[in-house]
């Protein structure tokens, strides 16, 4: 069968797209945010994933006010990069795998968690960032990606619990499936952030750092935070944080910490990373 072997959290920024695509990634301000992934792109190189789940949101990219999925899982063979006002990033196209999408799609669904399916999927920075943080600027993206989109963009988005339980049963999905490819699990957007209102450029490091603490330690305890304390403490855009609950809930509980980063600021971001082993 297939294997959940790890999980990889990771703030998804938009500027941290235009620094390394316009060269300016070794500048005195970017210098240590790439710094803090290092670590990251060898132990990624290393691991060769077959598969890598990420989650993470759309940002009016694919879909718009007219159509909002809950929880939209990517079924295609491939997912371009979105034109997101300034034409597509030139980073590689996505390729997916659309047997183990499939697959995913029937257990989650018998499982009742109503996904959506989707056969044609623009990708936007949601995905593309943690993908150029981790792997870098390579020809080809070195693993599969199936994408599975998450509303955090119109109220009502998924209560962090209903993403904790939908993550376990994407690791039951992924570990009834035929097959030896070992995949790893994204979370992604966040930390703190707000982009518009009285309170734009809001940054709340003691939350966003207490969050990793629980995040690595004791992360049930993060199911009970409900949407306006994500919204108080970590400002409208902090809500993205519930897509990590995906991903940590399809790891072990007791997952290995194998590193963290923290960094303020990125655009108007605080930026969070961790990767967690599975034991089990
Ligand atoms: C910005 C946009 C995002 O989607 C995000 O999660 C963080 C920051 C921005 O425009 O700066
Ligand atoms: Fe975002």
């Amino acid at each position: 069968m297939a294997k959940l072997i790890a999980g990889v959290a990771t703030s998804h920024v938009p500027a941290i797209a235009a620094a390394l695509d316009n060269g300016k990634s070794g500048e005195p301000y970017w210098q240590p945010l790439f710094k803090g992934y290092e670590f990251s792109k060898k132990w990624i190189a290393d691991l060769k994933p077959d598969v890598v789940i990420l989650v993470y949101n759309d940002h009016a990219s694919a879909f718009s006010l007219e159509i909002i999925p809950t929880f939209a899982l990517g079924c295609a063979e491939e997912f371009p990069p979105a034109d997101e006002g300034w034409g597509p990033r030139k980073v590689p196209v996505v390729k997916g795998n659309p047997d183990l999408a499939w697959h995913i799609a029937q257990s989650t669904i018998l499982d009742e968690f109503d996904i959506t399916i989707v056969n044609k999927m623009p990708v936007d920075h949601g995905l593309t960032v943690p993908l150029s943080l981790m792997c870098g600027q390579p020809k080809e993206w070195p693993f599969q990606v199936i994408p599975l989109c998450v509303n955090v963009i119109q109220y009502p988005p998924p209560t962090g619990h209903r993403c904790w339980n939908f993550g376990k049963a994407i690791r039951k999905a992924v570990e009834s499936f035929p097959g030896d490819q070992r995949v790893v699990i994204f979370g992604t957007g966040g930390m703190s952030h707000q982009l518009q209102g009285p309170r734009a450029g809001l940054i709340n490091s003691t939350f966003d750092k207490n969050f990793l603490d629980r995040f690595s330690a004791d992360p049930e305890s993060l199911t009970k935070i409900q949407h306006l304390e994500y919204v108080r403490e970590a400002g409208s855009e902090g809500i993205e944080l519930v897509m990590w609950l995906i991903m940590r809930g399809a790891l072990d509980i007791d997952a290995k910490e194998i590193y963290r980063f923290y960094h303020v600021p990125a655009s108007n971001t605080a930026v969070g990373h961790m990767i967690l082993e599975n034991r089990h």
